[in-house]
C-alpha cells in the first residue's frame, strides 16, 4: 500500500525512472558510423605472429598461418630480443614482478633508479622520472604544470589533449607544424597578457599518423621569443636517433626544451613513460603529478627491459637496420605508384577514400600482411591511409613480401 502511494508523489519524483546506461545504443551508433572496434589477439609481439578473432573474453584460437606484422610500434624489434627478455626476468626474480606500491611509499627500486639515470644521460638533462605509461606521464605532467595557457599542435596525441583538459588550461591549437601560426597566436595572446601567467607550447616530435617531424628549432625560437616553455613528446622517436635519443637529440636542442617526455612502450619494447628535465622540475613533478603519486610504480621488469633496450639502441646497429628497412620499403611503395607521406619510420600510404582503404587493409591481410587502415575521425576526411610500420627485425625477404602484397592488392582494387 505504501509503495503504491509513493508512485507519482512529488517527493518521489525521479524514482521509477531509468538512470542506467544505454551501451547497446551507443555501440549501435558506432557501428552505423563505421567506428565500432574489436580486439584482435596476437600470439606474440614480433615481426611474424599469428592472429585470432576477438574471443570476447574467451581463450583466443590463433590462425594456423603466420602473418607479417607491419603494424607494431616495437620499431627496433626488441620485444622479442632475448637480452631484453632476460633483463625483465632477472628484475622479476631479484626485485619483484610488481612495484607493490607507489614509488613514494615502498615502490622505488634499483631498476627504476638505474633506468632514470640512463634516460637523463641520454636526454642530456639533470634528472628523469618514469611513470607507469606514456599516457599517464602526459596526464600527470600537464596537470601538475597547470599552465595558464597551452599552445598545442593540432595533431598532438590524445594523451596531450586529455592532459590539457585535466590541467584546466586555456588551450590554443595552432596549425600542424606551423611555427608562423604559433608565433601569431603568441603575439595575439601577448597583447592581453597580465605578466604573471605561465605559458606552455607542446608538441609531438614525430607524429604517429603522419610520420612527419615537428620543426623543433623554429618552435624553440618562437617559444623563447615570448618567454613560453616548450614540452616535446618523443614517444615515436625515443631510441631511434642520436645515441638512443629522439629528435631533440638529433637537432641538439636539449638545452632549449624545458620538458622532454617520451614512452618506454614503443622502440624500447616495454611499458611506461618518462619525463626528463631539470632537477627542480623533476623534484616538483614527483610531488605534484597525481598519476605518479597516486599510482603504483612502473613494474621493475618493465623498467629493466626498457633500460636494456635503451642500451641496445645506443650501442648496436638496430637503429641503422630499421632505417635501411624504412628506405627499402618507402622506395618500393613509391615505385609501385603509392603516395607515401612522412619522413620517418612511420609510412602512411595515403589512399583517400575510407572504404577503399579498409578494403585494401583486408586484401593485404589475405596476403598475410598486417597493416592497419586508418580513417576519420582519427585522420581528416579524404586522407584515409594504411599505416605501415617496418621494424629493424624484418628481413629483406619480409620487406619484399610486403611490397608484393601491396602490388597485388593495389592492382586488384585498381589503385595502381
Ligand atoms: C605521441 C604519443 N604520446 C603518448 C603516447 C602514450 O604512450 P603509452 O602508449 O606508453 O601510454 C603515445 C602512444 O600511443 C603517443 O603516440
Amino acid at each position: 500500500m505504501r509503495d503504491e502511494l509513493r508512485v507519482g508523489s512529488d517527493a518521489d519524483a525521479g524514482r521509477n525512472r531509468e538512470y542506467g546506461f544505454d551501451f547497446a545504443a551507443q555501440l549501435a551508433a558506432r557501428e552505423q558510423q563505421g567506428l565500432r572496434r574489436t580486439l584482435t589477439p596476437t600470439e606474440r609481439v614480433a615481426a611474424r605472429s599469428r592472429m585470432a578473432p576477438d574471443p570476447k573474453g574467451g581463450v583466443p584460437e590463433f590462425d594456423s598461418r603466420e602473418q607479417l606484422v607491419f603494424a607494431a610500434n616495437d620499431y627496433l624489434g626488441l620485444a622479442a630480443d632475448e637480452r631484453v627478455q632476460a633483463a625483465a626476468a632477472d628484475a622479476s626474480r631479484q626485485t619483484g614482478t610488481g612495484a607493490g606500491a607507489s614509488r613514494l611509499v615502498t615502490g622505488d627500486t634499483p631498476p627504476h633508479r638505474a633506468l632514470e639515470r640512463d634516460i637523463a644521460e641520454m636526454k642530456g638533462t639533470a634528472r628523469a622520472l618514469v611513470f607507469s605509461s606514456g599516457y599517464a606521464t602526459n596526464l600527470g605532467v600537464l596537470s601538475a604544470l597547470a599552465p595558464d595557457i597551452v599552445f598545442s599542435d593540432e595533431l598532438n596525441h590524445a594523451s596531450i589533449i586529455d592532459g590539457c583538459r585535466l590541467a584546466d588550461a586555456e588551450t590554443r591549437v595552432y596549425d600542424h607544424c606551423d611555427p608562423d601560426d604559433l608565433r601569431a597566436m603568441l603575439e595575439r595572446r601577448a597583447q592581453e597578457a597580465t605578466g604573471d601567467e605561465s605559458w606552455l607550447v607542446v608538441t609531438d616530435s614525430v607524429f604517429s599518423m603522419d610520420g612527419d617531424v615537428a620543426p623543433l628549432e623554429e618552435l624553440c625560437a618562437a617559444a623563447e621569443e615570448y618567454g613560453a616553455w616548450l614540452m616535446v613528446d618523443e614517444a615515436h622517436a625515443t631510441g631511434l636517433y642520436e645515441a638512443g635519443g629522439g629528435i631533440v637529440q638529433r637537432e641538439g636542442l636539449a638545452d632549449r626544451v624545458h620538458v622532454q617526455m617520451g614512452t618506454l612502450s614503443k622502440a624500447l619494447a616495454s611499458q611506461g613513460g618518462y619525463v626528463a628535465g631539470s632537477e627542480l622540475l623533476i623534484e616538483y613533478l614527483l610531488n605534484a603529478a597525481r598519476s605518479f603519486v597516486f599510482s603504483t610504480g612502473l613494474t621493475p621488469p618493465a623498467a629493466a627491459a626498457a633500460r636494456k633496450s635503451l642500451q641496445i639502441a645506443r650501442e648496436s646497429d638496430r637503429p641503422a637496420r630499421l632505417w635501411a628497412n624504412v628506405e627499402r620499403l618507402r622506395n618500393g611503395l613509391e615505385e609501385l605508384g603509392y603516395e607515401v607521406w612522412g619522413e620517418t619510420q612511420i609510412l602512411p600510404v595515403v589512399v583517400g577514400d575510407r572504404e577503399t582503404t579498409m578494403t585494401l587493409a583486408e586484401r593485404l591481410r589475405e596476403r598475410n600482411v598486417i597493416a592497419p587502415g586508418i580513417r576519420p575521425p582519427t585522420v581528416p576526411e579524404g586522407t584515409s591511409r594504411i599505416r605501415v610500420a617496418p621494424m629493424a627485425s624484418h628481413t629483406d625477404e619480409e620487406i619484399n613480401h610486403c611490397l608484393t602484397a601491396f602490388r597485388e592488392a593495389g592492382r586488384a582494387l585498381d589503385l595502381l
